[in-house]
């Protein structure tokens, strides 16, 4: 959510700025602004809208300056209009400030600067942060002295990157509870809060930690709290490279990332099942094993897509291990005083690693003396560093703001954690050896699914102007159909429900008729025919059945308009196949409705705010 880029070299900083922001994208794209010292002055340019339309402003070749910093925006304290971009000045316009998370006591810091006689001009919390510096500034004539006295008062989450042409040769960046990553070229520094914007100039980085500091120089770099302890940096690589972050070719992230998930799903389990004695080896629950085996109950919390992840992850581990499983939006567990103590083992499960309410759900959990795992997707984040132990789904950077390839990993890795946790158990060797190999032949069977793209594409070009979808499906695929919804929903703008089949005749049976577009995803499992029973009844009353079914399956091409195979899988691992069709079905409506698919409107990747 936002994203922040900062450069001190010998480049010219706009080009590498411009190119940053681009890079993170994806993270909000409200407005976009960015300030740089030429000849010790500030200058600073913002605009609505996208990247773009900033470079259209000032051509980036026209301005020389090596030292920059620059915002891409997510709005949260005010419209997304050009006054409340970011950077935000100081009153003397020498101080300029890029802001991620959110200053909780900013009004009552406001109250009291404009009774010491500051004004301001939008309504952001970030411009108190400003002009809170730059006042601290006029007494103490010190730029790191103001930074770190602003930081200790303020009250809530930031990444901050400061420029002032009082100190034109330095970039002070800070981080609390949102990422900042220190990149380290050739006489160079590239900070961001995001590895992306960096990878393209270097792959050395520095994590900055809560509370820390880095003072940047063209020389050199200091890390240190914000209470003025130095700090000794660890320099770490970047585990993705750029091809990683780019489109290869592919029209859209989206799809590229649909495509990539034979690929991406290979990559959770691969050398992680021990086939031959049907179990699992993940390295990173090595010293949680005991834990593991001695629980009784496992609560996962999540966010959305991830949410939806831990749904099927329930299902799967109450399957193979016969442990109760709660699965929990992160954002009502943080504020609900759940029970929970220390024999309980909480996941935490996000892409980002990023998610405010996720990581409040963590510290709810730890502070009550649970276990926490995560279940994380990018290496170093906020929510990879504060659990105590977790696996990592090894999906590469995903970059579509929907997120696709993400969720068919942290099934894969749910399905491993339930293998290994059912091995502990019941489940015998024969049974892991058999979960084992179904699921080291899901890569192919993705391929298979992929291959019916085109038959998806002239079903969404059908169907794309109907203005509600029903999704519907029982047992592990009633995760799925929530999913289907979310993906629809959110790349779109249709409005979409999903449902578990058999609630249907308890209301929402109601919106059925020949305008109705309902997906059901009736693979073969125990409660097929429940299923079929439930697409009768659709049938009836002339809702249009779009149907993803399992290959084989002649007798539901009877009842649907419309059928998507994919292969027989075990049905615990059928979200896996199922969710593409999905998706796929999502992004060609989307497509068709001319709708922007990996930015899509008011959303952003990492949701860093309550
Ligand atoms: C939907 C989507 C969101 C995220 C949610 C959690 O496509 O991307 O619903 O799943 O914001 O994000 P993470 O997994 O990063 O914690």
């Amino acid at each position: 959510m936002c994203g922040i880029v900062g450069y001190i070299g010998k480049q010219k900083a706009s080009h590498i700025l411009l190119n940053g922001l681009k890079r993170m994208e994806y993270r909000g794209y409200d407005s976009a602004g960015w300030a740089m010292i030429e000849n010790e002055k500030l200058n600073l340019l913002k605009n609505i809208g996208k990247v773009a339309h900033l470079d259209r402003l000032t051509p980036h070749d026209m301005i020389n300056a090596t030292v920059g910093i620059a915002h891409t925006r997510w709005a949260t304290h005010g419209f997304p209009n050009h006054l409340n971009a970011h950077p935000h000045m100081d009153n003397s316009e020498n101080i300029a400030v890029v802001h991620n998370g959110i200053i909780e006591n900013y009004t009552a810091l406001k109250t009291k600067l404009q009774k010491d006689g500051y004004y301001f001009n939008s309504d952001t919390d970030t411009e108190v942060l400003a002009v809170f510096i730059g006042a601290i500034y006029e007494k103490v004539q010190d730029l790191e002295k103001a930074v770190r006295i602003a930081l200790s008062e303020i009250d809530g989450t930031f990444g901050i990157a400061v420029l002032s042409s009082y100190e034109p040769e330095k970039i002070i960046c800070a981080r609390h509870g949102s990422p900042m990553v220190l990149g380290i070229g050739d006489n160079e520094y590239i900070v961001a809060s995001d590895a992306a914007a960096i990878i393209q100039h270097t792959n050395q980085v520095v994590y900055l930690n809560d509370k820390e500091m880095a003072i940047i120089t063209r020389d050199g770099f200091v890390t240190k709290t914000i209470d003025n302890e130095n700090t000794e940096p660890i320099i770490e690589e970047i585990n993705f490279d750029l091809a990683q972050i780019e489109k290869g070719g592919f029209d859209h992230f989206m799809l590229k990332e649909i495509h990539e998930q034979p690929e991406t799903v290979f990559n959770s389990f691969r050398g992680r099942l021990l086939a031959d004695v049907g179990n699992v080896k993940l390295g990173g629950l090595n010293n949680m094993m005991d834990k593991l085996r001695k629980t009784k109950r496992i609560i996962i919390t999540a966010c959305g897509t991830s949410w939806h992840a831990g749904l099927v992850g329930e299902y799967m581990i109450e399957q193979m291990a016969q442990i109760p499983v709660e699965v929990e939006y992160a954002s009502e567990f943080r504020y609900r005083n759940p029970i929970i103590g220390p024999d309980d083992v909480v996941f935490a499960i996000s892409q980002s690693g990023e998610t405010l309410d996720t990581l409040a759900a963590i510290k709810e959990a730890r502070q009550k003396g649970a276990t926490v795992i995560g279940i994380v997707n990018v290496v170093g984040s906020t929510i990879a560093r504060e659990t105590e132990a977790g696996v990592y789904i090894h999906a590469g950077p995903e970059i579509g703001v929907a997120s696709t390839k993400a969720f068919t990993s942290q099934i894969t890795v749910l399905s491993l954690i339930a293998l290994l946790l059912g091995r502990m158990r019941n489940l015998s060797q024969p049974e892991g050896q058999a979960i084992a190999e179904a699921i080291m032949e899901l890569p192919d069977k993705i391929r298979q699914v992929l291959a019916t793209e085109k038959e998806i594409k002239a079903i969404a070009e059908k169907y794309y102007e109907n203005k509600n979808f029903l999704y519907l499906g029982r047992g592990f695929n009633y995760p799925l159909a929530l999913e289907g919804a979310l993906k629809l929903k959110e790349i779109s703008y249709i409005h979409a429900e999903g449902y578990p089949a058999a609630e249907m005749k308890h209301g929402p049976i109601a919106l059925i008729d020949e305008n109705m577009p309902v997906v059901f995803i009736a693979t073969k499992d125990t409660i097929y025919d429940k299923v079929f029973s439930n697409i009768e009844e659709v049938k009836a009353r002339k809702g249009k059945i779009i149907a993803i079914a399992t290959e084989g399956d002649e007798r539901i091409k009877k009842v649907a308009d419309h059928v998507i195979y994919v292969p027989e899988v075990m049905p615990m691992l059928n979200p896996i196949l199922s969710a593409v069709p999905l998706q796929l079905l999502a992004y060609h409506i989307a497509l068709k409705l001319e709708c922007d698919v990996d930015q899509p409107r008011n959303l952003a990747k990492s949701v860093t705010v309550e």
